[in-house]
């Protein structure tokens, strides 16, 4: 099996490895950079970061990196209701975190005019920006924004839940095609249907997505060692992005409990919750967990559940508490082993030799 596929060759890697963007502030320039330097894919998860910053943050991966990174964007930044909130809607919210706020000793904020920054002003930072991948979630950017990139050499690739969402990308134009298996750690980055709707695992979605579209499949979700790179490529995958297994390394931007709690058994079981930010995503179940799952139906929609929980999430950090803070992670954590890239990286090179 050939390990130059033609998705290597596009991205100008050595390997079919891409390390998954993380978003909500635990990428790192560190851990792209670490990635890109031994011949992965490095990805900065940036959909957080403010318009502004997203040049710098490029530049700042520049100066640690030769090879080839990708910057990552969320392209629907609001779900219904979302956008805005009158202080009559805020204040009803309120009470469902006041008893956290109480516990933690924070007062209650004030409503904010915008809880996310606007997709629109980050990808025009982004093209300006001209990294080698723009990588997203979450939808199909425009024809324009596609064309801008095919303009400035940027490569494309988009993650896909279902098979219905793969075409709808590879009709797009788009370059690669990211099969988002259920397994995965993080957000189920659904766009035509009900994420609950979409939980397609990688090795069926893989296989079948790679003999439906044009573009290379990259497949996501539960590989973390090279037998799974290797099953991924003998589906029909010609990379893998791999999320967890990066997560867990010292690099990652994440604190060392998460890090302490991917490797050891804590992971045995995760769970996909809307209880962080609003939109499904794959979860260590903690105390925060438990208590708001339960009122899944109760919650605001995204992005307003995800600020009211990172103010959360900050102060029971700087309490160094885990029961109230938000802890992602794939199935496949058990399975961890390592805790550097360059001991990741050595060891997955090693495997697929
Ligand atoms: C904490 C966390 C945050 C993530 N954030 C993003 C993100 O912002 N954008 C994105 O495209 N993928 C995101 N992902 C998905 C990963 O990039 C990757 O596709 C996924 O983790 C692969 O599955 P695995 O966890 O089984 O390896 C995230 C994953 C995790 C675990």
């Amino acid at each position: 099996m050939s390990l130059q596929t033609e998705a290597v060759r596009r991205l100008s890697i050595d390997y079919p490895i891409i390390q998954g963007p993380f978003g909500g502030g635990i990428s790192t320039v560190e851990l792209v950079a670490a990635v890109s330097n031994r011949g992965g894919l490095g990805s900065f998860g940036a959909h957080i970061v403010a318009p502004e910053d997203i040049g710098t943050l490029a530049d700042r991966i520049r100066t640690e990196t030769f090879g080839p990174f990708a910057l990552n964007l969320w392209v629907s930044d609001h779900d219904p209701g979302g956008l805005h909130l009158s202080q009559d809607q805020f204040d009803r919210y309120f009470p469902i975190f006041a008893p956290y706020f109480d516990e933690l000793g924070l007062e209650k904020p004030e409503r904010p005019d915008l809880y996310h920054y606007r997709f629109e002003e980050q990808v025009d930072a982004l093209l300006e920006a001209r990294p080698p991948v723009f990588s997203f979630v979450f939808g199909v950017p425009s024809v324009k924004i596609l064309a801008e990139c095919r303009q400035r050499g940027i490569l494309t690739a988009g993650a896909a839940t279902t098979i219905a969402e793969a075409e709808a990308l590879d009709v797009a134009g788009v370059d690669l095609i990211v099969a988002t298996g259920f397994e995965a750690g993080g957000h189920r980055p659904s766009f035509l249907a009900a994420a609950e709707d979409s939980l397609m695992g990688t090795l069926a979605l893989t296989q079948i997505i790679a003999e439906r579209v044009k573009a290379p499949v990259i497949a996501a979700g539960g590989i973390a060692d090279g037998r799974g790179l290797r099953a991924a490529l003998e589906l029909g995958a010609q990379a893998t992005q791999i999320g967890t297994a990066f997560l867990a390394c010292s690099e990652s931007g994440t604190t060392d409990a998460h890090r302490a709690l991917l490797l050891g058994d804590a992971v045995l079981e995760t769970a996909l919750s809307r209880s962080y930010t609003g939109r499904l995503a794959r979860v260590i179940p903690n105390r925060l967990y438990e208590e708001l799952q339960p009122k899944t139906d109760e919650l605001p929609p995204f992005p307003v559940q995800g600020w009211f929980i990172s103010k959360i999430k900050a102060a029971a950090m700087a309490a160094n508490r885990n029961d109230l803070i938000t802890l992602y992670s794939g199935q496949i954590a058990p399975n961890l082993r390592h805790r550097t890239v360059p001991e990741l990286m050595d060891a997955l090179i090693q495997q697929i030799a």
